[in-house]
């Protein structure tokens, strides 16, 4: 019997330390998402402040940059739209030439081995920011599960018909992955996969994105339709549901703050397993990258690699396009 454990035996050079590695981060897992915005003016790049490093885009603008992005090796995208107008039933977010439609065929016709994901809610659209149609009565004004199911369900097809590849909703209705299933069958696209954001929590973490696609709620917050950051066996009732209306990818949302949902989503269940790196998490770490205080690319790239040892195949991240641009992620 040796003395005692000598772990840095495996560990004495970078080539043993590869050879012995359990997780990497490769470009197939990434997908970058992108705010499209609805304008006449060509070369509109707006920053987002909260963001450091990423923009509104015109849809030339998109061109370009996923152009670049594609040739770096990038495999998906995600999408989202800022529209012309909001109303109160969102309805920019069904049309046949909204912006979102506008940007995946384009994505199709330039680049057909593209991965097109787009997200699938109301919340862009709607002129009072919630990710469903509002019912009033009294004081109390609730987001109207039932009635939004079939708005959701248009705002799918519509993307499919343009040629999305995969559609995901993250409006955390009751009853949405069937909802999209029969409508998607109905028309045919019964080979459309439907990535759900299943695991949604009603997050702080989502404000830089709020101000990235104008969604904030005008009143109240989504914590009667987003889960409570506190419960986890809720996460396995929520991703029971949609395996069952046969979602066939589960995602859970923020990413680095629920790496034990993400885990255990993992284990329980057969399906791809996507987290999303949210906005909140991207920005703190620019943020502090800006400062000097951390490495960013370090911190970006184990904060990447955390999500995938804990058990996601697939991640969301801002993080894509700049990691792969730089052979960061290769
Ligand atoms: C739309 C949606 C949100 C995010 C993705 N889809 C915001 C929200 O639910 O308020 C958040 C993404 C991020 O913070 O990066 N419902």
């Amino acid at each position: 019997m040796a003395e005692f454990f000598r772990g840095r035996r495996l560990r004495r050079s970078a080539a043993l330390r590869e050879m012995v590695r359990e997780n990497e981060v490769r470009a197939q897992d990434l997908i970058m998402p992108y705010f499209v915005v609805d304008t006449e003016d060509a070369s509109f790049r707006k920053p987002i402040g909260s963001m450091p490093g990423q923009y509104q885009l015109s849809l030339q603008e998109f061109e370009k940059q996923v152009d670049a992005a594609v040739g770096n090796g990038l495999r998906s995208v995600l999408l989202f739209g800022i529209p012309k107008a909001k109303d109160a039933v969102g309805s920019e977010g069904y049309a046949d030439d909204g912006i979102v439609q506008r940007a995946v065929r384009l994505c199709k016709q330039r680049w057909p081995e593209l991965v097109v994901i787009t997200d699938v809610c109301l919340c862009e659209y709607t002129d009072h920011g919630h990710c469903g149609i509002l019912r009033t009565e009294g004081d109390t004004v609730t987001v109207e599960n039932d009635a939004t199911l079939e708005l959701l369900a248009r705002t799918a097809l519509s993307h499919v018909r343009a040629g999305a590849d995969i559609v995901a909703p993250s409006d955390m209705m009751d009853g949405r992955i069937q909802a999209l299933r029969e409508a998607l069958d109905a028309e045919g696209f019964r080979d459309t996969p439907i990535m759900s954001y299943a695991v949604k929590y009603a997050s702080a973490f989502y404000g830089p994105f709020r101000e990235a696609a104008e969604s904030a709620p005008k009143s109240g917050d989504r914590k009667t339709y987003q889960m409570d950051p506190a419960n986890s066996r809720e996460a396995l009732r929520e991703a029971t549901a949609d395996v069952l209306e046969e979602a066939d990818f589960l995602m859970v949302k923020p990413a680095g703050p629920y790496l034990d949902i993400i885990r255990m989503v993992r284990d329980q269940f057969d399906l791809p397993v996507a987290a999303y790196q949210v906005s909140g998490e991207y920005s703190m770490i620019m943020a502090a990258a800006q400062n000097d205080w951390i490495n960013g690319d370090a911190v970006a790239m184990e904060s990447l690699l955390g999500i995938k040892r804990a058990g996601a195949d697939l991640i969301i991240t801002y993080f894509a396009e700049d990691l792969l641009a730089r052979g960061l992620v290769q």
